[in-house]
C-alpha cells in the first residue's frame, strides 16, 4: 500500500493512477468512496451537513480503506486533520504531495466544487497550509514536491523516493 496525501489541488489523483499503473496495483480514494456511500456530491455534504459531519465520513472511510486495500490510495486533503487517523498512518508508506500557493492558485482556481477554497483561494490556501503543513510532514514517509513538474515526473519522483521498481 502506498498513500498519497497533500492539499487539494497537488493532483493526489492524477498521480495516484499513475503510480498504480506504474506498480500494477488498483487505485483508490477516500473522496470518491464517500461520494458513492452517500450519492452526493462532497461540496453538499459540506453545505448540507456541515464540516463536521463531513469529517466523521472521511475518518470512517479512510479507516475502511486503510483495512481494506492493498494498491495506491489517495486521501482528501484534510484527512490528516484527525489524530486518530494520523495514527493510522504510522507505519504505512506515506508519499505527500506539496506545492507552493501560485502553484496551488493555478491549479484550483476558483473551482466551487473545492469548498474550502471558493471565496478567497489564496489566502484561505496559505491559511489550510499554515496549519497542516506539519501534520502532512509529520506522517509523511516521502515528501515530493510537484511545482512546475508533470505528472509523469512527479510520479517518476514518487517511484524513486519510495525506492518501488515499476511492475
Ligand atoms: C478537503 C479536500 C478535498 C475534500 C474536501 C475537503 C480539505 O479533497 O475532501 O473538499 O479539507 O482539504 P481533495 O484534497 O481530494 O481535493
Amino acid at each position: 500500500m502506498v498513500v498519497l496525501i497533500g492539499p487539494m489541488g497537488v493532483g493526489k489523483s492524477t498521480i495516484g493512477e499513475l503510480l498504480a499503473e506504474r506498480l500494477g496495483v488498483g487505485y483508490r480514494d477516500t473522496d470518491e468512496d464517500i461520494v458513492a456511500a452517500e450519492g452526493r456530491a462532497i461540496a453538499d455534504i459540506f453545505v448540507e451537513d456541515g464540516e463536521p459531519a463531513f469529517r466523521a465520513l472521511e475518518k470512517q472511510a479512510v479507516r475502511q480503506a486503510l483495512a481494506e486495500h492493498e494498491g495506491v490510495l489517495a486521501l482528501g486533503g484534510g484527512a490528516i486533520l484527525d489524530a486518530d487517523t494520523r495514527a493510522l498512518l504510522a507505519g504505512q508508506r506515506v508519499v505527500y504531495l506539496s506545492m507552493d500557493v501560485e502553484e496551488a492558485v493555478r491549479r484550483t482556481g476558483l473551482n466551487a466544487a473545492r469548498p474550502l477554497l471558493a471565496v478567497n483561494p489564496r489566502k484561505q490556501w496559505r491559511e489550510l497550509m499554515e496549519a497542516r503543513r506539519h501534520l502532512y510532514e509529520e506522517v509523511a514517509t516521502a515528501v515530493v514536491p510537484t511545482d512546475g513538474r508533470t505528472p509523469e515526473e512527479v510520479t517518476r519522483a514518487a517511484l524513486d523516493a519510495l525506492e518501488l521498481k515499476e511492475a
